[in-house]
């Protein structure tokens, strides 16, 4: 599903954020990456998402070449792919469940299916009853919910979430990295950025360690609580 060939990336300035890295993720895991600020986690995300573009190397995605994806055919590649972020990037002047119909009207679905699609969803999250509300009236972890709906709305291969609890009550955190895995549960692929050591011990799933640009440690999920 996705796969990195000697990758490296510096930009423009001289920083080396990723050197040389070889890994492959496939279809239906679940990876936390993890690494210090300014490991190289965001670009390692970035260049799947096609935000940024190596200087050398191949990354292939759903089977394709991304060094052969033309610019206008990036956001069809994109649909592919559900984001999350850590500072939920809601629309503050609409509802809930607009938040997420829009994430579906962009791509040109038709109100048929978002009037069906979205209370399925948002019951999903757990947020049926907040279909009305605006972002602001929600606490932190409800409205990653929302950004986890909007996701997952237009039914990605893969979600690619960079540290998405890093501005939730820790508590709330566990409730998001659960519904992760219950969508993982459903065989979508999850990337997941994370600091928080505390999730990676909990949840026994492969993490990939960044240092410096590197990958320097890649473990197996760990079941039965070894880690
Ligand atoms: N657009 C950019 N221009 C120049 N340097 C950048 C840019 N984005 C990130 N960097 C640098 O690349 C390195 C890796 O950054 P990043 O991938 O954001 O790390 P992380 O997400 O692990 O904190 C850091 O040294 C950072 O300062
Ligand atoms: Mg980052």
């Amino acid at each position: 599903m996705i796969e990195f060939h000697d990758v490296s990336k510096t930009y423009p300035n001289g920083t080396e954020a990723l050197k040389h890295v070889n890994l492959s993720v496939k279809k239906g895991e679940f990876v936390f990456i993890v690494g210090s600020s300014g490991a190289g986690k965001s670009t390692f995300l970035k260049l799947i998402m096609c935000e940024e573009t190596p200087n050398s190397g191949e990354i292939i995605v759903n089977g394709r070449k991304l060094s052969t994806v033309k610019k206008r055919d990036v956001p069809y590649l994109r649909r592919t792919m559900g984001m999350v972020f850590q500072d939920f990037r809601l629309i503050s002047h609409m509802t809930v469940y607009d938040n997420v119909a829009f994430a579906m009207h962009v791509v040109g679905a038709s109100t048929r299916d978002i009037r069906k699609r979205v209370p399925y969803i948002l019951s999903l999250v757990g947020l049926q009853k907040k279909m009305d509300a605006y972002p602001k009236q929600l606490s932190g972890g409800e409205q990653q919910r929302v950004g986890l709906a909007r996701a997952l709305v237009n039914n990605p291969t893969m979600i690619i979430a960079d540290e998405p609890t890093g501005n939730i009550d820790p508590a709330l955190s566990f409730e998001i990295v659960d519904l992760l895995s219950e969508i993982n549960r459903r065989g979508t692929t999850i990337l997941m950025v994370t600091h928080e050591h505390r999730l990676v011990k909990h949840f026994h799933r492969r993490v990939i360690e960044i240092h410096g640009g590197q990958v320097v440690a890649d473990t197996a999920m760990v079941m039965g609580g070894v880690r």
